[in-house]
């Protein structure tokens, strides 16, 4: 009878460990953005903290186990050799003064790493100044007079200072393979900074529930070589590019005609609302409504026209455009780069 429990209560203990794995198997799916998986300084002290819990983790577990095991084991056979005097001691040094020193120790390394984290260990390069909206980030370079949305440019091999605001609720602001969670909290201006160790795409993620599309509130960071980061930066001070063909003409002109000049701002032209993305630069980023949808010609279209289909919710409403004015208006905007 309890040899057939034990090996019910085994299998349990195989099932469970068993699916323990499949879980953090479907946690490292392609393609997500892993905190082990870091490029950036910031990420890497945080990696190096998680390793240090896992290794621990694993350690108590074997230990506890083996534990477990012994008593199974002897259990059964008393006092062979179990010194009776000795639990008290064992459970004072095993069970509170280990633990102990080894939580106290974790939380040393951990205050290290907090201050590691607060400040670069050199001044930063460039500053940036990020703005959360619901649901899209704001992305200005302070000197220059362009502002992008929902990517971030920086030059690799150095750190950039990031000052966050938010002009509604709380975001946080999250770049799993760059640096930990800042939130963003209204009336306030937060810091963090970002340390690219190699250059690259770097997926970010509004971290703080913050309303229907939360998830719909992404952002990339791209960094650059030095050369090819100021390059980028001299393209986001210039003017957004004239119209160069009949279509894109006629598409600047529905865009300067319709609602859209009412809070969107294209430089260089009458539109300079600001209530919704600085669109000088669309044509080029990497999606729609904050990581949504693709940036296409499609997706485009669809969004202009409602946009509600897309990403419920969010500030713009549907678009009374020309089916005719469209392909030109589409055209327009994939030309802004
Ligand atoms: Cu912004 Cu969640």
């Amino acid at each position: 009878m309890s040899g057939h429990r034990a090996g019910h209560r085994r299998r349990r203990l195989v099932l469970l460990a068993g699916s323990g794995l499949v879980l953090l198997a479907s946690g490292c799916a392609a393609g997500a953005p892993s905190t082990l998986d870091p490029a950036g300084t910031g990420a890497r002290r945080v990696e190096g903290f998680w390793w240090l819990l896992f290794w621990i983790s694993v350690a108590v577990f074997a230990e506890v186990m083996a534990l477990l095991a012994w008593a199974l084991v002897f259990r059964r056979r008393p006092d062979r050799r179990i010194n009776h005097s000795d639990p008290i001691r064992f459970v004072v040094v095993a069970g509170a003064g280990l633990p102990f020193v080894v939580l106290v120790a974790v939380f040393g390394v951990g205050l290290r790493d907090l201050a590691a984290l607060g400040k670069p260990d050199r001044p930063p390069a460039a500053t940036i100044e990020v703005t959360g909206h619901k649901w899209w980030w704001e992305v200005r370079y302070p000197g220059v007079d362009g502002a992008t949305a929902n990517e971030i440019h920086i030059p690799v091999g150095e750190p950039v200072l990031v000052r966050l605001r938010t002009v509604d609720v709380l975001h946080s602001f999250w770049v799993p393979q760059l640096m930990p969670k800042t939130d963003l909290i209204a009336g306030k201006v937060r810091e963090t900074w970002l340390h690219a160790q190699r250059p690259g795409e770097y997926r970010g993620q509004c971290a703080e529930y913050c309303g229907l599309q939360h998830a719909h509130m992404a952002f990339l960071v791209v960094a650059h070589p030095r050369a090819e980061f100021d390059a980028w930066l001299g393209r986001l001070a210039a003017p957004a590019p004239v119209p160069d063909s009949d279509a894109e003409r006629r598409g600047q002109e529905a865009f300067l005609q319709n609602a859209c000049v009412a809070c969107h701002t294209v430089r260089g032209t009458a539109a300079d609302g600001t209530v919704g993305p600085d669109l000088s630069t669309i044509g080029s980023r990497w999606s729609l409504g904050a990581g949504a949808v693709p940036n296409d010609g499609g997706h485009l279209g669809g969004w202009i026209a409602n946009s509600q289909t897309i990403k419920p919710g969010n500030a713009m409403p549907p678009q009374p455009v020309d089916a005719a004015a469209l392909p030109d208006l589409i055209a327009y905007l994939r030309s802004l780069r």
